[in-house]
């Protein structure tokens, strides 16, 4: 399979409560590298297999939550289709210039049903992952310092109009729906998984009244065992933790859910399908997502924060 147009989540930018307290915990429990500051204070950071200049970058506000969420393009041709195309469907989009971001190019920021901002980029600094283009060692010291997750791999939000946001992200930017849940009586999507590679997801969504809700930001990591380490790491750090280690039947993902000190809910999870393009979506009926063990296979049940907590 060829991955074009959209390649790949990119960045996310938090809002936190407390900016040093928060690159403490990112840089330090977590494990992220930090890459730099720009003159508004924010403060960026890449996981250590990355390549490109940095993945997450940190505001302080007055309120936890999700600036926006990046996804990179493969090139500047496919960032100026995906624009039209985006224009042409009926959705306005503003281009932000190159370096509003440090080392990056211009990008091209939408608004989806859900309320969410979006944007999409072609152009980030590679900086690598430090172990050479050339016969690379397997292993640096990035790799195991504090949760050490391989990369940023997806977001779970929350907000109005799912429906709205499934037509957009299959119809216009090329996502495929891996997975998703009907709510109770009802074949209304209330939630949806959404790929843009063969990963089980690129990003997720579950209706909510509020609009631009963020649920969770989700590290990959490349182990149960590191699954486990990191629970190990959250109680050393006294990291509130939501729910897990366990496993999600949905995606399959072996999980824990978490929250960084502004109350942003974070994952640290491994594995998981790997559906293809052709594969038809999964369904989980609401009852699959409690009972059934879409959300907990362990504990089969509809944990109330799930639903009621987000930023
Ligand atoms: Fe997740």
């Amino acid at each position: 399979m060829a991955i074009t147009g959209v390649t790949r989540p990119g960045h996310i930018q938090l809002r936190v409560l407390d900016l040093n307290e928060s690159v403490r915990f990112y840089r330090d429990v977590l494990g992220l590298t930090e890459t730099g500051r720009d003159s508004s204070g924010r403060v960026y950071f890449k996981a250590w297999e990355e390549r490109d200049q940095h993945s997450v970058i940190l505001r302080q506000a007055d309120r936890a939550g999700m600036d926006f969420f990046g996804f990179k393009v493969l090139d500047e041709a496919a960032l100026t289709k995906l624009e039209k195309d985006l224009n042409a469907y009926g959705v306005a989009t503003q281009r932000i210039a190159a370096g509003d971001l440090l080392e990056t190019g211009e990008r091209v920021r939408f608004q989806i049903p859900t309320g969410h901002q979006i944007e999409l980029y072609a152009t980030k600094k590679f900086v690598g992952n430090g172990l050479g283009p050339v016969d690379p060692k397997p292993w640096s010291p990035e790799s195991e310092r504090g949760i050490a997750p391989v990369r940023l791999d997806h977001a779970l939000l929350y907000g109005p109009d799912v429906a709205g946001v499934l037509k957009l992200f299959t119809e216009v930017l090329g996502f495929n729906l891996t997975e998703y849940v009907t709510l109770p009586d009802s074949d209304e999507k209330g939630a949806l998984w959404l790929s843009c590679s063969n990963k089980a997801h690129d990003i997720a969504f579950v209706v909510h009244p509020e609009p631009a809700k963020l649920h969770h930001v989700s590290f990959l990591l490349d182990s149960w065992d590191k699954v486990l380490r990191a629970a190990d790491l959250m109680s050393v750090h006294d990291i509130k933790v939501d729910i897990g280690p366990t496993r999600h039947g949905i995606t399959r993902g072996g999980t824990i859910y978490a929250w960084d000190p502004s109350g942003n809910r974070f994952e640290t999870f491994m594995g998981g399908s790997a559906p293809y393009p052709d594969w038809p979506a999964t369904r989980w009926t609401w009852e699959g997502l409690g009972e059934g063990g879409g959300l907990d296979v362990a504990h089969r049940k509809l944990h109330e924060t799930f639903l009621t907590v987000v930023t």
